[in-house]
């Protein structure tokens, strides 16, 4: 539909071609907006270029091409076209929009299914904010490619298995299922992760007893199989709570863990090594990709079976991307995983190409997450210098947004819901607003603050302007226009409103939440520019005048709450 720079740009380069020969059919026109006009094309001047004329006559020539079009298009300096739009085209646009129960957004035909692989928390320790981001940003992604009616297939990646399996499960014996399984609910993953690591260093007896308990659970006697479901059970009934605390849309059936991968991976080596793709280079079973070598500009091996025979992360992630193509059909692969990562996935996906597990019509894409800084510049620790619990950090926000409205009046089943919203929208917000691969420093007094491009400021504009329909006594529904645009600041609104489908498009081919916050911001802050100027239920306003302003309040409405949702950033009704 509707955005106005595509209309644009197709409308531009339609003229491109009958102006200079369809072969300029495709051309960037360049449009931006600006500040003169709505838009301004700078196709001209590139293309004079090219055509040996002058620019200000090519331009000359588009504006001609484009005698039919719905508003106003003028050649100024060197050769820039300034574009504005009509009112009436810019209020029929809208209108059609208000229509629409997708708000202009497209769906994706045919429908893909994309794998998207994210939160993948370790559970030898526990949860800590390195994974927050790799939650909410996959989580976010996750949504946006179901809105669009792709096939989505969460997969949480868990680290569930390995050597240090033995030791934890040694622990759990030594201090009893009940008291282990309490520490794990209760988060304590790290404590009880060092308690067992103490020992493992300290006391050789202890240290026999965890290395033969990882034999004997790769081995898959059914005593410690039990022993190590009673971990795994009460670390991920912790991972859950952050999850439902968070609003993520993680479940038990999105849970496909290393350890789920165990019993393919003698396969997996086996027949790369058949395919002559693997080969044994000091003892270990390495696959070569071309391109990669290290600082010595020797070959940089991705080692797929260690010289003592044990498997590791990557085995395990050669086993995941065949299960990904091959049983889960999936026609794109998004892994939100940390960026110090990214040589670990680009040898995996190169390797996976070399075997034909990964055909060239399967995307295989790490989104990368950037650290999370604390205020001081350097890795988000406590002051102490550890690093920090989840739940506290969560639990932290939610406090500091119960104090940040306690003066509002509100009765305290409200007051918690609010808070909670408020809390764990700036949290997620924070993350998504800045672009996934760049670090971020964790700071709540931003995050939480009311003005700005956060979300308690995204979530007090939808519910001002719930506010306006309560006090007008009229439901959102019934707001219908129709829309005349008269005031600037009606206008700019309108005009921003018509770029949400686009945008959703564009953030979820791009896998970049962010461009979906700026537009939000900038919509939000265009309503709030034309709420200071337009009034809408003072009285004195004409019907008409009204009619169309409690539509620009509709609409508005519904792309803050969906662009929110889709985000996964709560909206609380009231604020
Ligand atoms: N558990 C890993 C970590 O915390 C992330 C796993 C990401 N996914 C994958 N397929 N390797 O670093």
């Amino acid at each position: 539909m509707t955005d106005p720079q595509i209309v644009l740009t197709e409308r531009v380069q339609q003229a491109l071609a009958r102006a200079f020969g369809q072969e300029h059919a495709d051309a960037d026109p360049l449009i931006r907006p600006s500040q003169f006009a709505d838009f301004q094309a700078n196709v001209a001047m590139s293309l004079a270029k090219r055509l040996r004329r002058a620019p200000r006559e090519v331009a000359e020539a588009i504006r001609t091409e484009l005698s039919d079009f719905p508003g106003t298009i003028e050649v100024s300096g060197p050769g820039f076209l300034n574009i504005t739009l009509d009112d009436t085209w810019i209020a029929a646009e809208a209108a059609q929009m208000l229509d629409d129960a997708r708000l202009g957004v497209g769906t994706i035909t045919p429908a893909q299914t994309v794998v998207i692989d994210y939160s993948a928390p370790n559970a030898a320790k526990e949860m800590h904010v390195g994974h927050l981001r790799t939650t909410i940003v996959g989580d976010a992604l996750a949504r946006l490619h179901e809105h669009l009616g792709n096939k989505v297939v969460r997969q949480n990646h868990l680290g569930d298995w390995g050597t240090p399996f033995g030791m934890l499960i040694e622990h759990l014996l030594d201090i009893g299922e009940e008291a282990a399984v309490a520490q794990l609910e209760a988060g304590m993953g790290t404590e009880y992760y060092q308690a067992a690591r103490a020992k493992f260093d300290a006391d050789e007896s202890f240290k026999t007893r965890a290395r033969v308990r990882v034999t004997t659970l790769q081995s898959g006697d059914p005593e410690t199989l039990r022993l190590w479901h009673v971990f795994m059970d009460a670390t991920v009934r912790y991972f859950n709570k952050i999850y439902e605390m968070l609003g993520v849309t993680l479940t038990d059936a999105d849970i496909a863990g290393e350890s789920m991968y165990n019993p393919m991976l003698q396969k997996v080596c086996d027949d790369l090594e058949e395919a002559g793709v693997a080969q044994i280079s000091e003892g270990a079973l390495c696959v070569f990709p071309p391109g990669f070598t290290g600082s010595d500009d020797k070959p940089l091996p991705l080692i797929i079976r260690k010289s003592d025979g044990g498997y590791g992360y990557a085995t395990t992630d050669m086993a995941a991307v065949r299960y990904r193509v091959h049983d889960l059909k999936s026609d794109r692969m998004l892994y939100v995983v940390g960026a110090d990562q990214a040589l670990h996935f680009r040898m995996v996906f190169e390797a996976a190409r070399m075997a034909g597990w990964l055909p060239d019509t399967v995307s295989a894409e790490h989104v990368k997450i950037g650290m999370m800084l604390g205020k001081d510049g350097r890795r988000f620790k406590t002051r102490s210098g550890e690093s920090v619990k989840l739940m506290d950090l969560l639990q932290e926000a939610i406090d500091r947004a119960t104090a940040a409205i306690a003066d509002r009046g509100y009765d305290e089943q409200m007051q918690r819901e609010i808070a909670h919203a408020v809390g764990m929208g700036a949290v997620k917000y924070a993350d998504l607003s800045v672009s996934h691969d760049s670090e971020y420093v964790f700071d709540f007094d931003r995050m939480l603050g009311f003005t700005g491009n956060t979300a308690p400021y995204l979530q007090y504009a939808q519910a001002r302007i719930r506010s306006i329909f309560r006090r007008g006594g009229v439901d959102p529904a019934t707001a219908t226009g129709p829309i005349v645009l008269g005031e600037p600041a009606e206008r700019a609104l309108a005009l921003q409103l018509l770029g949400f489908g686009a945008v959703v498009e564009q953030t979820t081919a791009l896998s970049e939440p962010h461009r979906l916050c700026a537009y939000i911001y900038a919509a939000a802050t265009a309503f709030t520019d034309f709420f200071e100027q337009c009034p809408v239920l003072k009285e004195g306003v004409e019907p008409d005048v009204r009619a169309s302003r409690l539509a620009l309040c509709a609409l508005t409405l519904r792309v803050l709450e969906t662009g929110l949702d889709l985000l996964g950033v709560p909206v609380p009704e009231r604020m």
